[in-house]
């Protein structure tokens, strides 16, 4: 078994979404923060299943299962650790070092993609340029065709792949680069024969793709045929390209939407370009997907105010309400503009003009009336059903809303946009914050079928435990006052000695992580169990932590006073007399400390 160095299961962990792996086994339904479903580990109807996006944990409250994505892995494919850190590793294109090999440092492997990548650029661009085959004249029709300037294809480096097997081989040939570094950057494919390459983009029109450094990291390819079901060849992930945590022309847009304080964020390359050359320069793409939460963490670095602009169909639409939670779970400020039907960003442009754009971007609604409104069109607004599918889904929503105001103010509109009473949406909206979550609410089951692993730990170890991983600052403030010997519960000691030592190594603490330091499946199941039960600390936490500690601190004391009370009944019945005194002394003292 080959050993894995823990700061690539660490990269493996990081990249990973559990969202995303779990999904692709089981269909997951959203409630609140949560995900839930009917666990895939155990038998059950109702669903006990739930999958933290935020802190990447799942937990099972019927069967107790839980852990990161890797233990998911595990359990699901029936997987050895390093199996499972294999297979997610090759999903999120981290490289395992082989054992004994001294890999190149990390970032000058990187440095060398780029590189390569932005030769290409040049190249691709070149040939769109001035290339005389008859391939690239039809490309340079085509994007005049769709009223693509030179002016945008200079200033989005645009280019082209000729209708050859090796045109960009034997460029990047004649440029010293070696075929292992075109392929790891994605820009050969090996032919299934295994002799030689081949190019991956052939005959069409390339749109690079930078990061916010303006590093070439990847490439789009869109064919010019009107019946390609291709329409869009991308580049595959390597090690400077993770598709969901990049958002295609950020590195142009980035100065705009901080100086803005808003960001428009549209679907295709072509999109994004339209707009920007007319001088809407607060735009990014998101290169056809919903949005991930990287994604909206890069927007977050600019800004936290949002213009959500996707197709107008069915497909757009999609993808715009899955990103719509998310953007709100991680504090966006959130509106949605809508084009006339069948327009995207790039066709509304050209055939309307800039400023109708902008007036589309200012009418943006708020999330609220655009969901509601693509919910009455979903559902039946007119049956009883159809307006509980269309409460659960706006509740779902809301519930992300950290602020209660808010919460209560969309409730109050949530009630008169459906006829229901506030009450009603009330009692539901307590239902997906913690339903699931809580095994005495899931209440159909009994205390011995009930999950056991926290329940064996005492409150107040639960409770210091459950602060110090959800707020660092508690971890040195803990460790300060509480031995690992105060701890009674094992797993706790465990846990709470690996977050001593991240604490002493200076790192932080990151909930996956720590669970990948253990190899007893039981500990992570403490750790989820407890980072997804919403038996919620309520109150002030700092105040909560300072109770704790001191409850620990006197346990400490009476235990040693117990102690030493046994040791006197010993000395006592064996008649030492001088022992006895030298006990009662340190018994006294004992006290006076309290
Ligand atoms: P669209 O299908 O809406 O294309 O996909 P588009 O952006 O309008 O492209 P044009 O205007 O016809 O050239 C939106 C985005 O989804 C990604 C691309 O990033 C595209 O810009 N996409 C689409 C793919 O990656 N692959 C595909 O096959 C299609
Ligand atoms: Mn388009």
């Amino acid at each position: 078994m080959t050993f894995i160095p823990q700061d690539v299961i660490n990269q493996v962990l990081e990249r990973s979404d559990i969202v995303e792996v779990v999904s692709s086994y089981i269909p997951l339904k959203n409630a609140g923060r949560n995900f839930k479903a009917p666990c895939p580990f155990h038998h059950e109807k109702t669903p006990s299943f739930v999958v933290s996006p935020d802190k990447q944990i799942y937990h099972c409250f019927g069967c107790d299962a839980g852990g990161n994505v890797i233990s998911f892995v595990m359990q699901q494919e029936h997987m050895e650790f390093p199996e499972a850190v294999r297979m997610l590793a090759q999903k999120v294109s981290v490289t395992i070092p082989e054992q004994n090999v001294q890999g190149k440092p990390r970032a000058q492997a990187r440095q060398g993609l780029c590189h390569v990548n932005d030769l290409a650029v040049k190249y691709f661009h070149r040939n769109l340029l001035s290339d005389k085959s008859a391939e690239a004249k039809a490309a340079r029709d085509y994007l005049k065709g769709r009223g693509i300037t030179l002016d945008v294809v200079e200033k989005f480096h645009v280019g082209f792949a000729l209708e050859k097997w090796d045109g960009l081989i034997e460029f990047l040939r004649t440029q010293g680069v070696s075929l292992r570094l075109m392929e790891k950057a994605g820009l050969i494919i090996s032919k299934t024969k295994g002799d030689g390459f081949y190019d991956r983009f052939r005959n069409r029109i390339i749109f690079p793709i930078f990061n916010i450094k303006k590093q070439c990291v990847a490439f789009g390819a869109r064919t010019m045929e009107k019946d390609n079901p291709a329409k869009y060849l991308n580049s595959p992930e390597t090690e400077v390209y993770v598709k969901g945590q990049h958002l295609y022309g950020m590195n142009w847009a980035k100065e705009a939407i901080g100086r803005q304080d808003s960001v428009i964020v549209v679907e295709g390359y072509v999109d994004f370009m339209t707009p920007f050359q007319a001088g809407v320069e607060n735009i990014v793409a998101s290169s056809g997907t919903a949005l991930t939460v990287e994604q909206i963490r890069l927007i977050r670095r600019y800004t936290h105010n949002v213009v959500m602009l996707f197709d107008a169909d069915q497909a757009g639409e999609k993808a715009m309400i899955r990103s719509l939670d998310l953007l709100v779970g991680e504090g966006m400020h959130v509106r949605v503009a809508a084009l006339a039907a069948g327009e995207d960003p790039d066709s509304f442009v050209r055939r309307y003009g800039i400023e109708k754009f902008k007036a589309r971007v200012t009418q943006a609604r708020s999330l609220f009336d655009f969901k509601l409104t693509f919910l009455k069109n979903k559902y039946d607004a007119k049956s009883v059903e159809g307006r509980a599918e269309i409460s659960a889904e706006m509740l779902a929503t809301i519930s992300r809303f950290p602020n209660a105001i808010i919460r209560s103010e969309y409730i109050k509109k949530l009630a008169q946009a459906l006829f229901v009473s506030q009450e009603a949406l009330l009692v539901e909206l307590k239902k997906i914050s913690g339903k699931h979550l809580t095994p005495s609410q899931a209440g159909r089951k009994t205390g011995s079928e009930q999950a056991a692993t926290t329940q064996k730990i005492r409150p107040v170890e639960r409770n210091v435990l459950r602060l110090m991983l959800e707020e660092e600052s508690f971890i040195p403030l803990t460790k300060a006052e509480v031995l690992l010997a105060d701890f009674r519960n094992e797993h706790v000691r465990n846990i709470v000695e690996k977050i001593y030592e991240f604490c002493e190594q200076g790192n932080s603490v990151s909930i996956p992580a720590l669970m990948s330091c253990f190899d007893d499946q039981k500990i992570s199941q403490v750790i989820s169990s407890l980072m997804t039960s919403e038996n919620a600390l309520v109150g002030d936490k700092k105040k909560i932590h300072q109770d704790c500690v001191n409850r620990l601190l006197q346990e400490r004391m009476k235990s040693k006073r117990q102690e030493i009370l046994h040791q006197m009944e010993a000395a006592k019945s064996s008649g030492d007399q001088k022992r006895l005194e030298e006990l009662a002394l340190e018994f006294n003292q004992l006290l006076k400390r309290e």
